[in-house]
């Protein structure tokens, strides 16, 4: 009887609308929070660092890395993007037609919240919009073209300071919350949350990788792996993050994974944009 109560009253909450989210969100509050968290846990990493993941926690592989950035895995991508980037479309168009200031340098900026769809827009997901605005079929959203377009775009931002706005508009608070609220909630048969392993545990090994902290953590894609044998985006990262806990993932640029990105890119607000990364 009791279970049949409670379970009323989560169901009950659960439908609660969103209107609801503009009065219990609170992204400063967090924000401030979450900060606080990681640069005490961790007060000998220079805040900047945090988005170098990994290498930011475990001074060993950082000397790899270092290494292997002197000819960098993703050149590849890189010099392919830029060339994607600058061939135009049939009709003449460009992609830097379809965004501000050309497309260069804009990174920092995205995902955003779009008030016309009432959407979070990741960076991957406009440049397929522009795709099908000027007539050319979307791209796969986890690796190669995609990957290459947003590792060109990522490197024209390094060093740019995310930037990332939650405008004062009820939808745009319910995306962040729902992102946070994914960020938090145990699934799979590991029963994991993303947070179990980037918040409870950033710096310790799993298998022979070293978790990234959550802060920063989307800085570096898209980001080449070897372990993958190429590049993969952000939605092949939260695909593969899934599949490690034995969960179900998600499509590419599911609505829940943008509002997850949407969450942690508002986290990391003031740090530098890293990408394109290498992983071992
Ligand atoms: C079982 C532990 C685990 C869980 C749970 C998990 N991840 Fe990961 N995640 C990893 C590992 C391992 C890597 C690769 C090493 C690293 O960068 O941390 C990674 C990498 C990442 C990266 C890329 C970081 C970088 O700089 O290379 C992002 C972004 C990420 N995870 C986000 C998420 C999100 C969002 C979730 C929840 C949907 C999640 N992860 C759940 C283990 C996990």
């Amino acid at each position: 009887m009791r279970r049949a109560v409670s379970l009323a009253l989560a169901l009950f909450c659960l439908a609660a609308p969103p209107a609801s989210a503009a009065d219990t969100v609170n992204p400063k509050a967090d924000f401030k929070a979450f900060r606080d968290y990681f640069t005490k846990r961790f007060p000998n990493v220079p805040l900047n660092d945090f988005v170098n993941g990994p290498y930011s926690m475990d001074a060993e592989l950082r000397k790899q890395w270092v290494e292997i950035d002197a000819f960098p895995p993703y050149q590849f991508a890189l010099d392919k993007g830029k060339q994607m980037f600058d061939t135009p479309f049939p009709n003449g168009k460009t992609y830097g037609d379809c965004f501000p200031n050309k497309g260069i340098g804009i990174r920092q900026n995205y995902p955003f919240f779009d008030a016309k769809s009432g959407e979070v827009i990741t960076l991957d997901v406009a440049l397929n919009q522009c795709r099908q605005a000027n007539g050319e079929e979307p791209f796969d959203y986890t690796k190669d073209d995609m990957a290459a377009l947003t590792a060109y775009m990522a490197y024209t931002s390094r060093g740019k300071l995310f930037d990332i706005k939650i405008p004062n508009d009820r939808r745009a608070l319910a995306a962040y919350q729902k992102g946070e609220e994914y960020f938090y909630t145990r699934r799979g048969q590991l029963n994991f949350s993303c947070a179990s392993c980037h918040v409870q545990s950033p710096g310790d090994h799993i298998r022979t990788e070293v978790l990234a902290p959550a802060l920063g953590i989307v800085a570096a894609l898209p980001i080449y792996r070897s372990e993958w044998g190429g590049m993969g985006t952000t939605s092949r990262r939260l695909i593969t993050c899934n599949s490690q806990v034995r969960g179900v993932p998600l499509k590419p640029e599911d609505e829940l994974y943008r509002d997850v990105e949407y969450y942690l890119s508002y986290m990391s607000n003031g740090l530098p944009i890293s990408g394109p990364g290498a992983r071992p």
